[in-house]
């Protein structure tokens, strides 16, 4: 198992390009099984996450390959395999959003059902709940989740919300579900996530009829069937959040090109409260920090609320901030692996159920520390940065399923990062 070397404190300065997204390139991957044929995705990171979802695809009977140009070539001309193991579905949660595509191509899935994970149990309610309302009748059997449409799935009007708001995969299931039933369907309370709005504008450019995209009411015209496409990934606003925190936890200065401010409003806000500098370009922004870290108060909510994956990098800075600052988690209750973890490099962190305070320390101190989920892993990369001292991060491949080769990335712009192999 890798890990990380970081050497701190460092400033960074220099410029960032920032990758397609993964929380967009997954569902998207999903979505080519409605469409018998070849279609090419551009702008797909390079990572585990991918791989994971490619050799999932592989199983069902695709064929996945990277044209020499880095485009990803899923050919989905034959399915005959409409299952999700679980080897493959409890490496990766996000396996289930082949549940919906696959139930409406072949009228049959058989998804493995996934476990909880280390930011919290993870239910998938909402998803079975949204494809039964389709027509989809749907068992536990094994472990596997068996859903059943032999006959072809019926739009209706669906109310998507559950305890904790809108769910991110769960509307991208039942949206591409959707796209092949009989008649009209229409998502209430769906995610609005731009994720699930490139998802959809996807879906269109394969044939769909989807309108009130980026809204929380979906509406989809069924049509018979779609064609394959050729698509380009839009940008990751989470690792364009988590370069903009690598900026400021460092007092430094970063250009980050292929970054959409318009996806990060809520982000952007905070962090120029924080004290921090944004200023927009054509392709992107320049983050610089010359002042302080001042306080903050961040309460995590569905976009376009602040974001969950990018609360524990976020808790990293506000660990230096000048004063006290409070972290409310209203998506995964659980998410604060990160908590221990950064106590130990000297941050004055507490948690009260879902809430942390932060007393801000004038600084953070390096130690051997443990990655245990991807967000979680990227806050320890950040405070390393800014610790005195050598920090070890252990487990690093969490950071790997959701950051293509961060270390070459970041020791370019004035980063101490190794990456060794225990
Ligand atoms: N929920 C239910 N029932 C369901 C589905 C969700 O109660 O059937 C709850 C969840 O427990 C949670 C809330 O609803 O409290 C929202 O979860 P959501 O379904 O939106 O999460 P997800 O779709 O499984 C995606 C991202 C996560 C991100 C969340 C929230 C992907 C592949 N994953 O997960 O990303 O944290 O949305 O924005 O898109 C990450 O990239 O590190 C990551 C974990």
């Amino acid at each position: 198992m890798d890990i990380f070397r970081i050497e701190g404190p460092v400033r960074l300065s220099g410029s960032v390009n920032i990758n397609g997204s993964k929380n967009a390139s997954l569902p998207i991957m999903a979505a080519t099984i409605l469409a018998a044929g070849k279609s090419t995705l551009s702008s797909v990171p390079y990572l585990s996450d991918i791989s994971v979802c490619g050799q999932l695809l592989s199983q069902l009977g695709c064929k996945i390959s990277r044209s020499s140009n880095g485009d990803l070539c899923i050919d989905s001309t034959v399915i005959d395999n409409p299952v999700g193991e679980y080897e493959i579905v409890c490496r990766m949660r996000a396996s289930i959003c082949i549940l919906g595509p696959l139930l409406a191509r072949c009228g049959r899935a058989e998804v493995s059902m996934p476990g909880g994970c280390a930011i919290g149990d993870r239910p998938i309610d909402i998803h079975v709940r949204g494809l039964q309302e389709l027509g989809a009748k749907i068992h536990l059997k094994n472990g596997y989740i068996i859903a059943e449409a032999p006959n072809g799935l019926k739009g209706k009007e669906i109310f998507l919300g559950g305890a904790f708001g809108s769910t991110v995969l769960g509307t991208a299931n039942v949206l591409m579900a959707a796209t092949l039933a009989k008649g009209k369907t229409i998502i209430e309370s769906a995610a609005c996530e731009p994720e699930i709005a490139d998802l959809a504008n996807c879906l269109n450019k394969m044939g769909a009829k989807i309108t009130g995209i980026g809204s929380p009411r979906l509406t989809v015209k069924g049509v018979k069937e779609l064609q394959p496409a050729e698509y380009k990934v839009i940008p990751d606003r989470i690792e364009a959040g988590t370069f903009m925190v690598a900026a400021a936890i460092t007092a430094g200065e970063l250009h980050l090109h292929n970054c959409r401010l318009d996806d990060m409003m809520a982000v952007v806000d905070k962090l120029r409260n924080t004290g921090i500098t944004i200023d927009a370009t054509s392709d992107g922004c320049v983050v610089t920090r010359k002042g302080p870290i001042k306080t903050g108060d961040i309460t995590t909510q569905p976009y376009p609320g602040f974001p969950t994956d990018l609360q524990a990098q976020l808790m990293a800075l506000l660990s230096l901030a000048d004063g006290n600052s409070i972290i409310i988690e209203k998506i995964f209750p659980d998410r604060f692996m990160h908590v221990a973890e950064l106590n130990r490099m000297a941050a004055n962190l507490r948690k009260e159920s879902a809430a942390v305070i932060i007393a801000g320390v004038k600084k953070l101190i390096a130690a051997p520390v443990m990655a245990s989920d991807l967000r979680a892993s990227a806050a320890l990369v950040l405070a390393g940065m800014a610790a005195e001292g050598t920090t070890i991060v252990n487990r690093v491949y969490h950071i790997d399923r959701g950051y293509e080769k961060i270390e070459e990335r970041l020791n370019p712009v004035g980063a101490k990062i190794t990456r060794e192999s225990d």
